[in-house]
């Protein structure tokens, strides 16, 4: 299945294969396009998704040959295809791949480029129809969607070129709104897809199903039934490694604006009147619109930073300890805050996302905790063992949904204790997901737009998270928190005032 949330069983016996086309990935020498892109090229070849003639154009500024860059993609993608390896699917590939040498800013290096896919349009059948993969520091998508303008390879008068951008894109409004006018200044809307890759998760797009093809659950997704909403997504991991990329950046920016707050729109949004991008999008641009971070931020938020510790048996180094990272550096590796959303449906319900490294555990969840029955006809004493209703929509691992309540337990007294019904996708299904980046890198191929945000979603994110992240800047430094726990005192605070408490996931 592909991101167009239209296509019916009917329509889905019959693979969607993209057309004659390549693709050019600018920072392929980075650690993304390593771990993830050169594998789900792989793999969507493998399973027949690519065209015979489809080509991969690496653009960097190693000092590669075409066999070395080969050589490259064959390593990463003997150690990451999700597919099993076949010669065949290989050799047809890696007839197709290339590498071309160069900066983001020469126009020497722009001018091989095109002259390289020119010749790969003669020789491969690509038809001139090329999409751009920007895997590139955040402060060059300008120079090359400037480039690829001068050089002539963003001009769609011989076939389609379309642009793939990854996050974060920009760092506050003021800045995406700036970016967004120079990108669409070269390719129009429709031939932008900004990468979110949590949206090309299985258990993502089956918030829409859960919700809107079921009767069961809807009907309770509003503020009559449920006292508050968690969004989790928690990590083990550190950032050795990252500092490049994360110092400065931080935990808010890295993914609260951009995978938390869909997931927000996601379970927040109104039912579209149909799932086709236009329609789908609008929903989650009205629900963003009207969505605002909740004060005072001293009360409603938490920034945090880890220091060494236990991560399992583990010793692990703090932030500022990690290769590269500033030793005073002060970035947050962990977010919390609080979001309200004016709207009749959701008004008076608090959101709480929070995001962490090196935290207890990877998970990555959507909690709906239900109000208390309002009358309950069973004594104080039964129900003690009892806790809230919650529906939990786990995201990863253990991709599934979670409804916990309060069941009978066994004997002659009336006692009450929570139980868990638990839908498992992998008991549920024999059928593997494919990664996230394969069906996006498909549908960009395809056209089809719906998981990737606009220009319009991305700006209203920012305009959401900047009060926050501006409070942060002018109150000092995130609080400090031990690898392996559960992040900074401050966010416990935050929801005990509220007589809340963070879910143990
Ligand atoms: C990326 C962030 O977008 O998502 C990383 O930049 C984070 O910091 C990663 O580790 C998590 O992705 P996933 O798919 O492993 O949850």
């Amino acid at each position: 299945m592909t991101g167009n949330l239209l296509r019916d069983a009917e329509d889905r016996r019959l693979p969607r294969i993209a057309g004659p086309c390549g693709l050019v990935i600018f920072g392929v020498t980075g650690d993304l396009a390593r771990k993830k892109l050169l594998p789900a090229v792989y793999d969507l070849a493998n399973r027949g998704l690519l065209p015979a003639g489809f080509s991969l154009v690496g653009y960097g500024r190693r000092d590669w040959t075409k066999e070395e860059f080969e050589a490259e993609v064959l390593s990463s993608v003997r150690d990451r295809a999700r597919t099993p390896w076949r010669d065949s699917v290989w050799d047809q590939l890696a007839a197709g791949i290339q590498f071309v040498k160069g900066d983001f800013v020469t126009d020497e290096a722009f001018d091989n480029l095109a002259a390289m896919t020119r010749r790969m349009d003669a020789d491969r059948g690509t038809a001139g129809n090329w999409a751009y993969y920007l895997s590139v520091p955040p402060q060059y998508f300008s120079d090359v969607c400037n480039q690829l303008e001068r050089s002539g390879l963003a001009d769609s008068s011989n076939g389609w070129r379309r642009v793939v951008i990854e996050k974060p894109f920009g760092h506050d409004e003021e800045s995406a709104r700036k970016l967004n006018q120079t990108v669409n200044s070269v390719f129009p809307e429709s031939s932008v897809f900004r990468i979110d890759h949590y949206l090309g998760k299985e258990t993502v797009q089956n918030i829409l199903v859960l919700r809107f093809a079921n009767q069961i659950f809807e009907p309770l997704f509003n503020s009559r039934y449920i006292d508050h909403v968690q969004i989790t997504m928690a990590e083990d991991i550190g950032l050795g490694g990252r500092a490049g990329y994360y110092d400065g950046i931080g935990a808010a920016r890295d993914v609260m604006q951009n995978h938390l707050l869909q997931l927000l729109a996601l379970v927040a949004m109104d039912e579209p009147v149909t799932f086709s991008p236009g329609e789908l999008k609008a929903e989650k641009l009205k629900v963003l619109k009207a969505t605002r971070a909740v004060e005072p931020f001293a009360q409603t938020t938490a920034h945090g930073q880890y220091t060494a510790g236990w991560q399992g048996s583990e010793f692990v180094p703090g932030l500022r300890e990690e290769d590269g990272f500033d030793p005073d550096s002060g970035t947050e590796t962990y977010a919390a805050a609080t979001f309200g959303i004016n709207s009749r449906r959701w008004a008076g319900v608090p959101f709480y996302l929070r995001t962490g490294k090196r935290l207890g555990r990877r998970v990555t969840e959507i909690a709906l905790v239900f109000k208390s029955a309002p009358h309950q006809s069973f004594t104080a004493g039964q129900t003690e063992a009892q806790g809230d209703n919650v529906l939990v929509i786990r995201v990863q691992p253990d991709e599934g949904v979670l409804l916990r309540f309060g069941s009978k337990v066994p004997g002659s007294a009336m006692d009450v204790r929570d139980v868990n019904m638990d839908f498992s996708y992998s008991e549920a299904f024999t059928e593997q997901s494919p990664e996230a980046y394969e069906r996006l890198i498909l549908d960009a191929l395809l056209d089809e737009g719906s998981l990737f945000p606009t220009n319009e979603e991305v700006e209203e994110s920012w305009r959401i998270l900047d009060p926050v992240l501006t409070h942060w800047a002018e109150t000092g430094r995130p609080e400090e928190y031990r690898a392996g726990t559960w992040g900074p005192a401050g966010a416990d605070r935050m929801l005990g005032r509220e007589q809340r408490t963070w879910r143990r996931p």
